[in-house]
C-alpha cells in the first residue's frame, strides 16, 4: 500500500494528533506532573527537572533536532489545551532494516477510549511515509494494557528479551513485538552503505 492508500486512524470527538512543538513545553511539563504515578512504573526514573518547563523545553528542543535529522518522530494528542498522550518514533534505523521502536501513553482521564491505539495506528502511517519497513514495541511482561495496545493495532509478538530495559529502578523482562509495514523491496544501495561488513 503506498503512504498515500495508507489510511490515518480515526480519534474520538474533541482529539486531535498533531506533531510536536516547539512550544509545547508548559503543556508537555503540566502532563508529566498530572501523570507523574500514573507513568512511573512504566518510565525511566525521572529526574525532578523534568517535570519544569525549562525541562521540557530543554527535552522538546533536542527532540526537535533529532525529528529534523529524520532520527525521531513525535506527536502529541491533544484535548483542548492540555497534552494528553504522546506517539514516538525512537531509535530510527536506515540501511538494510530501516526500522523504528515505537512508544507511547496516554494520560490517566483518557484511558479506554481508543486513544493509544489511535496514536499507535498513526505513528505507523508516519513510519511508512518515511519510507521504514518496519515499527518494533517492546512491553514489560506484565504490561497487559500496552500489549492489547499492540495486538489491536496489528503488531505481532517475536520474543521475549529479558532484562532488556533499565526501567522503574530495575532492568526489566519485556516482550517484543514488530508490525511489518509493506514488503516492498529496498533500492539497491550504492556503494559503501552497509550489508555485510559494511
Ligand atoms: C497502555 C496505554 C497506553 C493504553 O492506552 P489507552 O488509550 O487506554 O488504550 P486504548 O483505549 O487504545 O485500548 C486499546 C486496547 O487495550 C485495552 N486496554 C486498555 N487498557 C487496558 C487495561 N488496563 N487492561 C486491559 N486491557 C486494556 C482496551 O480495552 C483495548 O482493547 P480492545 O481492542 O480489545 O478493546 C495506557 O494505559 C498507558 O498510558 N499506560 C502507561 C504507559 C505505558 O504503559 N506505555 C506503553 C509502554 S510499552
Amino acid at each position: 500500500m503506498s503512504p498515500e492508500e495508507q489510511p490515518r486512524p480515526v480519534l474520538p470527538t474533541g482529539y486531535t494528533i498533531r506533531a510536536l512543538r516547539a512550544d509545547d513545553a508548559p503543556a508537555m511539563a503540566a502532563a508529566y506532573l498530572r501523570n507523574r504515578d500514573h507513568l512511573e512504573q512504566w518510565d525511566p526514573t525521572r529526574d525532578p527537572s523534568f517535570y519544569t518547563v525549562a525541562g521540557q523545553q530543554d527535552a522538546i528542543d533536542r527532540q526537535l533536532s533529532l525529528v529534523h535529522g529524520g532520527l525521531l518522530g513525535a506527536w502529541v494528542v491533544v484535548c483542548g489545551e492540555e497534552i494528553v498522550g504522546r506517539a514516538n518514533l525512537n531509535n530510527v534505523i536506515r540501511g538494510v532494516l530501516c526500522s523504528a521502536a515505537v512508544g507511547y501513553w496516554v494520560d490517566h482521564d483518557h484511558l479506554r477510549r481508543g486513544l493509544a491505539s489511535a496514536a499507535v495506528e498513526h505513528a505507523c502511517a508516519e513510519a511508512l511515509d518515511m519510507g521504514l519497513h518496519r515499527v518494533e514495541a517492546g512491553t514489560m511482561v506484565h504490561n497487559l494494557a500496552s500489549q492489547r495496545v499492540l495486538l489491536r493495532a496489528g503488531f505481532e509478538q517475536y520474543g521475549m528479551a529479558p532484562r532488556f530495559l533499565f526501567i522503574a529502578g530495575g532492568w526489566q523482562d519485556h516482550n517484543l513485538y514488530q508490525r511489518i509495514l509493506h514488503d516492498d523491496p529496498l533500492p539497491v544501495a550504492p556503494a559503501g552503505t552497509g550489508g555485510a561488513g559494511g
